[in-house]
């Protein structure tokens, strides 16, 4: 076997590839070669599930070989090899790390200026002039590749085996972070073998290690769950690729082993062949080769990467890449452009230390640092109390954002904002804006901890959080003029009452007028009064009146929905009209008969029996009615219906019955139409080219229904 590589080497890592070789005793023939066996094993199974995400065994299978290959380094402990899979946590604590000099230099690259697609012909044009083309010569080929959000590492291999990691550092000297990133499962330890390609002598691999979302949320839920439990040293990471350069520069590699981390490879540094050639080109001829070498040899590549064939290509990469962001599962920044050609790679060379042959074409930022103005209290329908953080504008994520709410007030205090404070401001995709965290290191001295008001800022009643709440209300109900606004709001909105043309600004001034005090107001509004208001001119007042007097005629369900009854949502509006067929007899209803009905529990029934207790809400339901609101009366489903009370779930097409068609049927029928498959379903009803529900019924073993056995049931 010779010397151990690392001796020749200079990169001795604390355990090397024959660890206790010298000590051990002999081993016998039959477990070496179940050793290598096992070995081999388990690397193509751990290939399979963390590099091409396509488990080849369960998990359970992998297990046992893993205990026996465990048993085997147990007993014969000369056998283990530095890329055993119990190698991936050897759980050293460093003092420090060694600072580790870069063979080939880590450089960065440009980066674009113009950051929309267009942008990219930029790039096409300077290596089109630095290589001297005529405009008529063809298209050059790129590789473009997602430009990964987290931080540059660079893996060196020897004859095969991976003896070091290291962190970029300043691009000449980086740290040794070996023993944390043998931790990331989808590194190979050893690279696998292939007749077409042999295994290099010096293999450095450069690559950007990340931390997926998933993972990323996960860690930092597990965070706050130490903090709540009160340990002090435990932090919440601002963002995936803080996280993950926290874990990579972790000293205890137990820590760092916990803070589940990933690889994409997507470039060479180091390169000495098997034949001992370190002509790069002559081995490999294009970038996308290498890509193809690294992936042969078991190194984790990002999908995306493509060649692409000149600025058009790359405008549209950048554009199709921008859609795919917020899909991805993990960050990226924006997408990297390459030269695919290794030789021509070599004619464009550097300028100032970054390669001509490359350039960064960035996303607009999706954080920006701002000041907090102000953290004003919202109070929504409920009478919710919400803080929100009024903030000086800024351009992130593609627009200027200026408010971001801090949702109540163990958010605020979880992530202490305070007025004046500069905090990181996040807006990805179509999300909502979110202030990330306060930097406390730019707090002004005098800065207050924010407090939830202990009155309401708008009417003034107390506002009261109820033990194990995690909001706190406004108790003013409709006295509240922030309520009632929301509360008319809801009212006319389109499911409820549907009042087209009543907007939250008109709702503003009626409210702010009071002209209407409550919900009843609305059908007393005159013309005269409507266009003493601001932007309202004749025929807009006209069509409101009349839109009004149509919404009259409602259903009992939407009248139910639209008072804003607290947990009455639109289906257990319906559930409770379908139940109780009246509103005289839902008024009536005391708890044993409201939790009856199928959904409503104690929240619910309390809500209600607390809304029409008080005189003032039945007073408005009665002066609603007595202004012309009415309904047809609801047939009560017989109890004796096989449908009552059932979950049912419709897939693919009905040979007659339309989608609404057969929702009516079933909801006439007391049953419950709903759009995924449980545990809880009790019927799926499926047609011609029903897909995934179908499938899951019967996993479940939900009863599949054609159309003709829903009809059966109707009719029963
Ligand atoms: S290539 C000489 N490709 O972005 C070329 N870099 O300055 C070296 N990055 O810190 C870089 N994704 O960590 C390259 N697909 C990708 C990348 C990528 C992310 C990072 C890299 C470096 C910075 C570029």
């Amino acid at each position: 076997r010779g010397k151990p590589l690392c001796v020749l080497t200079n990169v001795c890592m604390t355990d090397d590839l024959f660890a206790d070789s010298e000590a051990a005793p002999a081993p016998d023939a039959a477990p070496s070669a179940r050793y290598q066996e096992l070995l081999h094993t388990l690397q193509r199974y751990a290939h399979a599930y963390y590099v091409q995400d396509a488990p080849v065994v369960p998990d359970a299978e992998y297990d046992r070989l893993y205990q026996e290959l465990e048993q085997i380094e147990a007993q014969w402990p000369g056998l283990r090899l530095a890329d055993s899979p119990t190698q991936r946590v050897i759980g050293a604590v460093l003092a420090g790390f060694a600072p580790v000099r870069h063979a080939v230099p880590m450089l960065s690259i440009r980066t674009e200026t113009d950051n929309t697609p267009e942008g990219a012909r930029a790039f096409d044009a300077r290596v089109r002039r630095e290589l001297g083309l005529e405009p008529t010569a063809p298209a050059i080929e790129y590789v473009a590749e997602l430009k990964f959000d987290g931080l540059a590492l660079s893996l060196r291999y020897e004859h095969g085996v991976l003896v070091q990691a290291a962190t970029r550092g300043d691009g000449e000297t980086g740290e040794e972070v070996t023993a944390n990133i043998k931790t990331i499962k989808q590194i190979p330890l050893r690279l696998f073998a292939s007749a077409a390609l042999p295994i290099p002598q010096v293999l450095e691999v450069r690559g950007e290690v990340y931390m997926a979302r998933a993972d990323f949320d996960a860690l930092n839920k597990r965070q706050a769950e130490r903090i709540a439990a009160g340990q002090k040293n435990e932090r919440i990471f601002v963002n995936p690729r803080n996280a993950a350069a926290g874990a990579v520069r972790q000293l205890d590699s137990r820590i760092a082993a916990e803070r589940p981390l990933s690889f994409f490879a997507y470039g060479l540094g180091a390169f000495v062949a098997a034949d001992g050639s370190s002509d790069v080109a002559a081995s490999f001829g294009t970038h996308m080769q290498i890509l193809q070498a690294f992936k042969a040899w078991g190194l984790p590549l990002e999908a995306h990467a493509r060649v692409a064939m000149g600025a058009d290509a790359l405008v549209g990469f950048h554009a199709s890449m921008a859609q795919l962001r917020e899909s991805l599962g993990f960050d990226i920044d924006g997408v990297v452009y390459k030269v695919n050609s290794l030789a021509l790679q070599q004619s464009l060379g550097f300028a100032s230390r970054e390669p001509r042959w490359a350039v960064a074409h960035k996303y607009p930022a999706q954080e920006q640092l701002t000041t907090v103005l102000a953290i004003d209290v919202q109070v929504g329908r409920t009478g919710k109390l919400t803080p929100v953080a009024k903030l000086a504008p800024v351009f992130v994520g593609g627009a200027t954002v200026t408010n971001a709410t801090l949702h109540n007030e163990d958010e605020a205090r979880r992530k202490d904002v305070r007025v004046g404070d500069t905090v990181i401001v996040r807006r990805a995709g179509d999300v909502i804006p979110e202030v990330v965290a306060a930097l406390p290191e730019k707090r002004l001295p005098d800065a207050q901890p924010f407090t939830i008001p202990s009155h309401c800022p708008v009417c003034g009643s107390v506002a009261e959080r109820e033990p194990g709440e995690v909001d706190t209300r406004c108790t003013g109900g409709l006295v509240c003029a922030a309520q009632r606004k929301h509360a008319v709001l809801h009212f006319a909105s389109r499911r409820a009452m549907d009042v087209e043309g009543l907007g939250d600004k008109l709702v503003e001034q009626l409210v702010d007028k009071e002209l209407i005090v409550d919900l009843s107001n609305l059908y007393h509004l005159t013309l005269e009064q409507l266009l003493g208001l601001e932007r309202m001119a004749l025929k807009s007042a006209q069509n409101l009146l009349d839109t009004l007097e149509q919404s009259k005629q409602t259903t009992l369900a939407r009248f139910i929905y639209a008072l804003g009854i607290r947990h009455v949502g639109e289906a257990t509006a319906k559930d409770l009209a379908r139940h109780f067929g009246s509103l005289e007899a839902l008024m009536a209803a005391d708890e044993t008969a409201l939790l009856q009905v199928p959904e409503v529990g104690p929240v619910v029934s309390h809500s209600l029996l607390l809304f029409f207790s008080q005189d003032a809400n039945r007073a408005i339901v009665d002066r609603l009615r007595a202004s012309g609101v009415h309904w047809p009366d609801v047939e009560v489903a017989p109890q004796t219906s096989r449908l009552q009370g059932k979950t049912v779930v419709l897939t693919g097409t009905l040979p007659t019955l339309s989608r609404d068609a057969a929702q009516a049927l079933i909801e006439a029928a007391g049953g419950k139409v709903s759009g995924s498959v449980s545990k809880k379903t009790d019927f799926v009803v499926a047609g011609s080219d029903a897909g995934s529900k179908l499938a899951k019924a019967q996993e479940l073993g939900v009863t599949v229904l054609d159309e003709a056995g829903l009809q059966a049931l109707l009719a029963e």
